[in-house]
């Protein structure tokens, strides 16, 4: 989604960009300010690509665990540009599936300023009446998303418990992550089954046996050199981004996840050994790898991992042995 060539003027760019960074910063349930010509340079070169690469891998993550199966709508709420719609659009098995898109978005601004993407969407329905009723779709067949909206309302709107399934992502912040893993409570007590990034319906871990964690995933941006060049003028590096996301489904996720486990960590080096948080249940663990035995490895955070048979468990840690960790 990075434009293929550079914009004119990547000093003016990098001033807008600090501008609505700094906006978000000091607003962060404000609305974005769509109406402003440096909210609308900034999103589209940055915070829309930034979040495009956001979505597009928490689909790949959706789609290793067959999350989503059988949906044939989606509809994005708080759409902005279409930016979730996009990255929908753009996924290899999802353009054949999907059979519609409705972008719902509270700013007309938005919707207009943005108009030159209308064509890569599905069949789609673009409205500014923020209600969930008389909508022309299948609610069982029906995915609800919310990229980077929930931040900026009160709570989710009437009637979202009736779709099938929700996609949620939020800033990785130790406030709205730690808010999301409490959604996930109400999801569950809602019959929603979580397909990921959790493998177990119990307590989140992080959120009961911590008051500092929040589950958060990381991707690696591929960025043209235009946009290296931009973030010369900027003191933020994109050379990994990170989001919080929640997928939910009304379906029991069909996934095996025997052996499985989800690292909810970065690789962490202590004396003698190096430990990683994993996640399968609601306990709070940690793969340790101890220097002695010169088997180290260091694995992406966020990955699906299958835990080899010889582990030995002592307390909170899960010990390799000779057999590796493997990457699903
Ligand atoms: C940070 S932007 C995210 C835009 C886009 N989804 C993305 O991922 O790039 C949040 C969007 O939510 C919209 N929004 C905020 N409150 C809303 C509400 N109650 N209903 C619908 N849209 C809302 C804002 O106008 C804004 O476009």
């Amino acid at each position: 989604m990075f434009s293929a060539n550079a914009p004119s003027n990547l000093n003016h760019l990098a001033s807008d960009v600090l501008r609505l960074s700094d906006f978000f910063i000091n607003n962060p349930d404000g609305l974005t300010p769509w109406t402003e010509t440096f909210c609308q340079n900034a999103y589209r070169n940055y915070f829309l690509p930034l979040n495009y690469i956001r979505v597009a891998n928490v689909i790949e993550r959706g789609s290793q665990v067959g999350f989503f199966k059988g949906f044939e709508t989606t509809i994005d709420w708080g759409s902005g540009p279409g930016t979730a719609s996009l990255a929908f659009a753009h996924n290899e098995k999802l353009k054949t599936q999907l059979k519609s898109q409705i972008l719902i978005e509270k700013s007309s601004s938005a919707l207009k300023t943005f108009t030159d993407f209308n064509s890569q969407f599905i069949h789609p329905d673009f409205t500014t009446k923020l209600s969930l009723n008389n909508l022309s779709c299948n609610k069982n067949k029906t995915l609800l998303t919310f990229s980077y909206s929930l931040t900026e309302m009160d709570s989710l709107p009437e009637g979202w418990n009736e779709f099938e399934g929700l996609m949620i992502l939020e800033p990785a912040t130790h406030q709205d992550g730690r808010k999301l893993l409490e959604l996930r409570k109400k999801l569950i007590a809602e019959g929603y089954f979580i397909w990921a990034p959790c493998l177990h319906q119990n307590n989140c871990p992080l959120l009961t046996l911590s008051k500092h964690d929040w589950c958060h995933d990381r991707f690696h941006v591929k960025a043209p050199d235009w946009f290296l060049k931009l973030e010369e003028y900027l003191p933020m590096k994109n050379r990994t981004v990170t989001t919080s996301y929640l997928l939910a489904r009304k379906t029991k996720p069909d996934f095996d996840v025997t052996n499985k486990g989800r690292l909810t960590g970065d690789s962490l080096k202590e004396k003698g050994k190096t430990r990683q948080l994993i996640c399968r249940s609601p306990e709070r663990e940690f793969l340790a790898w101890m220097h002695k035995n010169k088997n180290e490895q260091v694995l992406p955070r966020g990955e699906l991992v299958t835990l080899p048979n010889d582990l030995e468990v002592k307390s909170n840690e899960l010990r390799v042995n000779t057999s590796p960790v493997i990457t699903v």
